[in-house]
């Protein structure tokens, strides 16, 4: 069972999560992070930022990228993770990678991706937001649980929500690169974000449905550790949110016995 955290706001559901990476980084200077982009998990970024940390040594595997955006496109991950996250932390551009960044045929970055993730020993901390077609990374339904990283296409539905960031519809790529469900199953610490009312039925869906490809983000079920931080419009048709505050508010402190 994951341990769901209900806040009130996504500014202090980002000073959570930024907690949980920060303790990390105390104990483990070159930690490696799973970074997702989009909205979601820019209240931790800038949680994280105020801290001022040491963060140089850190490494960073983003979840996905867009295939298809011309080199240096403002809004292709690689662009928005530098932006968003490698400078406001202070991140060492160099051991930040983005699927695909590698070059070479898009054919074999996904398998590139996948032994450079292992090589540098797995993803000890990964942050994921939730699509509402319940996504996580650009894993959208059908994805098989066991996928690694490969290329995608975007669901309609993700493609109009992710057009607030183009021009128009159409200048939303249609293919993605991808981490897949299985890879993300890899990484030791799992913490999920979700914030709004757009997000509850797919937080709903992912944490109290059946395990299900239909529901891709319902995979963290399958996992040992998992945080997921929402606030009180996302925990909205979580039908044991009663449960999880309850569990919260009276966590127990094992380090004291
Ligand atoms: C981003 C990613 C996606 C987003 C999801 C939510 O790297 O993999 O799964 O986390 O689409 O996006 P936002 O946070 O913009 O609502």
């Amino acid at each position: 069972m994951a341990e769901v955290v209900i806040l009130p706001s996504a500014a202090e559901a980002g000073e959570l999560a930024a907690r949980a990476i920060a303790a990390l980084v105390a104990t483990t200077p070159d930690a490696v992070l799973g970074l997702a982009t989009g909205s979601t998990p820019l209240t931790t970024w800038r949680a994280l930022a105020a801290q001022a940390l040491d963060l140089s040594r850190v490494r960073g595997f983003a979840l996905d990228e867009y295939v298809g955006l011309p080199e240096g496109h403002p809004e292709s991950y690689r662009a928005v993770i530098a932006r968003e996250v490698a400078e406001p932390l202070g991140l060492t551009p160099a051991l930040v990678r983005v699927p695909g960044d590698g070059g070479g045929a898009l054919s074999g970055a996904g398998a590139r991706y996948e032994n450079d993730i292992i090589a540098a020993g797995g993803v000890d901390l990964q942050i994921l937001g939730i699509g509402r077609t319940g996504h996580i990374g650009f894993n959208e339904p059908g994805s098989s649980l066991a996928s690694l990283t490969r290329v995608k296409t975007l669901a309609e539905q993700t493609r109009i929500d992710n057009s607030r960031f183009f021009p128009s519809i159409d200048d939303v790529p249609t293919h993605c690169i991808t981490q897949g469900l299985g890879t993300i199953l890899r990484a030791r610490h799992l913490v999920l974000l979700a914030f709004g009312s757009g997000k509850a039925a797919a937080v709903a869906s992912a944490l109290e449905g059946p395990v299900s490809a239909s529901t891709p983000g319902s995979v963290v079920q399958l996992h040992p550790k998992v945080t997921v931080i929402v606030d009180e419009a996302a925990a909205a048709d979580l039908e044991h949110a009663d449960y999880y505050r309850h569990a919260w508010a009276n966590r127990f402190d094992w380090e004291r016995f």
